[in-house]
């Protein structure tokens, strides 16, 4: 993607020229699914439902998702297809061309931070997974029980060295490739371990039908109990819709840029939505029942899928196999998501800086490499430093959890919220009609809804998570 191709049609005189485009409609979704699918569906969806009480969680999700992820999906996208550059510079591109504030560029530098921070996280999360391919290969897993299982998992978090270790391992793979450029490799790959992941999950899910508990979990998920759902969860479904998107960061901007005219918006931000609930929901289907047959708690936090996973892993036949190629598959589609996150800053610091591509990324890289050891430090040593405790919201979260919190819960959420104004109210309704081509009810439909729900609900939700309970 990044590399430089023959001059194109661009959406505005000149604005995508010397800029390749995706070779197809299912290039595009592969890289958008490959940016959306990652941690976020596997390891945080999971643990948030069950720390929010399950199925009334999992409905204000799937609406998230629905009513204000997608519209916001294709608004990202059409901001940078009509724009065809970097987002900074598609915003900057789309307001000196409709006579805007040139302010609005700052939408896209919202979404240049939030990436970098939480890339920093992310990469020691990603870490995690990579450990997790070296205990499930070497079939210390085989047989052992829930509580010889969560030691496991303790003992790598207590342990700061070889935290580092997976986590330097992991940001030197984000590195390598977003140095490249993203070629066409990654596309390939991309195609082929989406399905496979899909598949193995799929066999997760299979396995977890055998445990007895299968339908707990499916009531647990799916039948929601309002007395369990809290402002704070309805907060952190919504953050969790663009987090799991990867929205309100400027990625699908800067992938919409690079969308041939003749595609349409709409039907491919759809199937991407698509395919990251089902592989969300997929996930938890093959954790909750794990979780119920062993009597482990569905509220564990953050370790619930290494506590569980590896505990199903180490019951089924070839589970050592198995348990390899999952990790495998899912430090892929964090590797994906990861270089999505590197992406912007890197392609900022390039264009705005001048830097070369090299330098630019192990400039960004080596600064979130640093930040995520203030992230590994509170898992252990830093565990009980909570700078910004005194605050009622914010009271017991550590380094770690306040990085997560600020940006899934609030950078996330206001640069949706930025975008869906921009789209609604700033940029023009006429070119805004050419690039989604959409039929007019279904125009109105998504125009009501960024003008109008998006930014009531986004709002709604912050002002009464700061001030309101
Ligand atoms: N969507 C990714 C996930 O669910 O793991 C995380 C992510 C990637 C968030 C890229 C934001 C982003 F821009």
């Amino acid at each position: 993607m990044s590399e430089s191709h023959a001059p194109t049609s661009g959406a505005m005189e000149g604005s995508n020229a010397k800029r390749g485009l995706w070779s197809s409609r299912l290039t595009f979704i592969l890289a958008a699914t490959g940016s959306a699918v990652g941690l976020g569906n596997i390891w945080k969806f999971p643990y948030i439902t069950g720390e929010n009480g399950g199925g009334a969680f999992v409905l204000v999700y799937l609406l998230c998702i629905a009513a204000i992820g997608l519209p916001i999906m294709m608004a990202e996208v059409l901001i940078g297809r009509r724009g065809g550059r970097s987002p900074v510079n598609s915003l900057r591109e789309i307001a000196s061309y409709d006579r805007l504030n040139p302010a609005w560029r700052m939408v896209g530098a919202v979404g240049v931070l939030a990436g970098f921070l939480i890339l920093s996280f992310y990469s020691v999360i990603g870490g995690w997974a990579v450990s997790y391919v070296g205990t499930a290969a070497s079939g210390q897993l085989t047989g052992q029980s829930a509580e010889a299982v969560s030691a496991i998992f303790s003992d790598l978090l207590a342990d700061p060295m070889t935290l580092l270790m997976w986590h330097t391992l992991f940001m030197a793979l984000v590195m390598l490739v977003v140095a490249k450029g993203v070629r066409a490799g990654l596309e390939r790959a991309v195609s082929i371990l989406m399905p496979a992941l899909f598949l193995l999950l799929l066999t997760v899910v299979g396995y977890a039908m055998t445990t007895g508990e299968f339908g707990r979990a499916v009531t647990f998920l799916f039948q929601p109990d309002f007395s369990k759902l809290t402002t704070s969860g309805v907060l952190i479904a919504l953050g969790h819709a663009f987090f799991t998107l990867s929205l309100g960061m400027a990625v699908m901007m800067a992938y919409g840029s690079y969308l041939p005219k003749n595609i349409s918006i709409a039907k491919t931000s759809i199937a991407v939505c698509l395919i990251d609930t089902c592989v969300a929901l997929l996930a938890g289907l093959a954790i909750f029942p794990i979780v119920f047959a062993n009597g482990l708690e569905p509220g564990a936090g953050p370790g619930l899928i290494f506590q569980t996973l590896p505990l199903a892993f180490g019951q089924m036949p070839m589970g050592s196999l198995f348990g390899t190629l999952f990790f495998l598959l899912l430090i892929f589609a964090a590797w994906t998501s990861g270089i999505s996150l590197l992406e912007p800053i890197v392609e900022w610091l390039e264009e705005q800086k001048g830097m070369n591509r090299t330098v630019s990324t192990l400039g960004a890289g080596f600064v979130c490499w640093a930040l995520g050891i203030a992230s590994i430090l509170s898992l252990n040593l830093w565990a009980d430093f909570t700078p910004l405790g005194s605050i009622d919201m914010l009271e017991g979260k550590t380094i770690f959890d306040l990085l997560d919190f600020f940006t899934a819960n609030i950078l996330l959420p206001l640069g949706g919220l930025l975008v869906a104004v921009f789209a609604g109210w700033v940029m023009s309704r006429e070119a805004i009609e050419k690039e989604l081509a959409l039929s007019e009810p279904m125009f109105r439909l998504w125009y009501i809804t960024v003008r109008f729900i998006t930014p009531v609900a986004v709002g709604a939700v912050f002002v009464y998570n700061l001030f309101g309970a």
